[in-house]
């Protein structure tokens, strides 16, 4: 039977303005600087201010596709939001969404949650619409994951927090990431490995069980993968994994290869194989920290960034895990002209335009943020900067947020 290729169409990575250096934080911590960058391989984190939230995150990022890519609004027919740092337990960030981009009244809009794995979830749910489109017809969805990385300050997952939200629009029309149409392969198992209860805005983690529960998930879901598609850890020019730190990527590829290595005497070394593979992903991750919803699709877009012309139809390994826990491995090739998009992922110019902060500061904007959480008092903020949309206050506990007027002019010029 015919199968109608399905996949990601266009990507684009909204990047917070600031960013904390991890020496700042493993000093201010009184922690050698080697833990955070060797032990847990990272770099600099994003800390959002407290004008952004998931919702001007998922805006940012979906504006950010329309303006760079030559995708028309008036044909998305779906948006979903994955997302753990949901501003509100009833009204859908994709309603939001849906409104700043004044989408099509015709859509269907919903968020999905199940810690990192909903970004995942949105993908692959609007994959299966995307191929069950009428023939003749075609079905184009938004999905954007879209999150806040928050532990306490001075507790083990301080150093892995981030911020950041990715858009992908799904298709028929998969000029970035065609995926493989082979049956999932996937795994749930009840475990408290990393949860945060709705009363607190960071979240408690039991370390190790959650390092153990993300390999036992990944082994499983390989092995199934593996089964049902024939494709063994070779076959693979890029192996991409959920991202909570960069060190944990480098934790899966190991496991993986040396599963592989039993049975194979001819492979390259492990740190070798690791550096051609997966290394050239996980650059942004570096940069931004955890993205949880986000932070498999920013390692995809930091691929494409990295690698350019070099990742053209090559085909790719995908993990993605949601602690609770669920998860998933699949596959799929890039696109023919993946080097083309660079320019328009939004990941380098991203990177390149953020403010540093010092110790104090990141302090002072996570505790301005986390006051705006609960605090129904409308207040007009100064966003400063370029922002495309930014949260203003709350008013009538109604959110309050604004669009810049070059994002609306953008929008009009898209339109034209
Ligand atoms: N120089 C170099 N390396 C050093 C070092 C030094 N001075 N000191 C320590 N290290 C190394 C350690 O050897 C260790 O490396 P290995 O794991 O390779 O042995 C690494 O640095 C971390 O050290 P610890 O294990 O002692 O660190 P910790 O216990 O303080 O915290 C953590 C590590 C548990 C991952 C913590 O950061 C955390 O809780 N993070 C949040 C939870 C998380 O990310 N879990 C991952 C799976 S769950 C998931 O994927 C979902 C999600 O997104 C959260």
């Amino acid at each position: 039977m015919f199968e109608r290729a399905v996949g990601i169409e266009a990507i684009h990575v909204h990047v917070p303005k600031h960013f904390l250096d991890l020496r700042a934080l493993a000093s201010a911590n009184d922690v050698d600087e080697a833990k955070y960058l060797e032990g847990l391989g990272g770099r600099r984190m994003a800390v959002p201010a407290p004008h952004e939230d998931s919702v001007t995150m998922a805006a940012s990022a979906a504006m950010g596709l329309f303006e760079h890519y030559d995708v028309s609004p008036e044909d998305i027919g779906m948006v979903i939001v994955g997302s753990e740092s949901e501003v509100d337990g009833s009204k859908a960030t994709a309603a939001w969404v849906h409104g700043m981009l004044h989408l099509p009244t015709r859509c269907r809009t919903f968020d999905v949650k199940h810690a990192c794995y909903s970004g995942t979830a949105g993908l692959r749910l609007a994959s299966t619409w995307c191929r069950a489109a009428s023939p003749g017809g075609t079905n184009k969805a938004l999905v954007i994951a879209t999150d806040i990385a928050r532990y306490e300050v001075g507790s083990p997952g301080e150093p892995t927090q981030g911020a950041g939200a990715v858009a992908m629009l799904v298709s028929d029309t998969p000029r970035l990431l065609a995926l493989d149409p082979y049956p999932e392969a996937l795994f749930t198992e009840d475990v408290m490995d990393f949860w945060r209860p709705t009363y607190r805005s960071s979240a408690l983690v039991d370390g190790k069980t959650s390092i153990d529960s993300y390999l036992k998930a990944l082994a499983h879901t390989f092995a199934e993968h593996e089964r049902v598609s024939r494709l063994g850890f070779r076959d693979y020019d890029y192996l991409l994994f959920h991202v909570p730190f960069p060190k944990m990527a480098f934790k899966a590829f190991r496991m993986l290869y040396e599963r592989d290595a039993i049975w194979r005497g001819d492979a390259p070394s492990l740190d070798a194989d690791f550096e051609r593979r997966t290394a050239p992903a996980l650059e942004a991750n570096r940069e931004l920290g955890n993205l949880y919803s986000g932070s498999l699709y920013l390692s995809l877009a930091g691929l494409l960034n990295n690698r350019g012309a070099r990742a053209e139809s090559k085909r790719v390994g995908l993990f993605s895990y949601g602690s609770g826990c669920c998860a998933e491995f699949f596959s799929g090739r890039l696109g023919p002209q993946a080097g083309s998009w660079r320019g328009r992922i939004g990941i380098g110019s991203g990177i390149s335009g953020r403010t540093e902060l010092t110790y104090r500061q990141y302090l002072e904007i996570r505790k301005a943020g986390e006051a705006l959480l609960n605090d129904s008092s409308y207040r007009l903020l100064d966003p400063g900067g370029d922002r495309r949309v930014s949260f203003m206050g709350i008013r009538r506990h109604q959110r309050i947020y604004e669009v810049s007027e070059v994002s609306k002019s953008r929008r009009k010029a898209v339109k034209a």
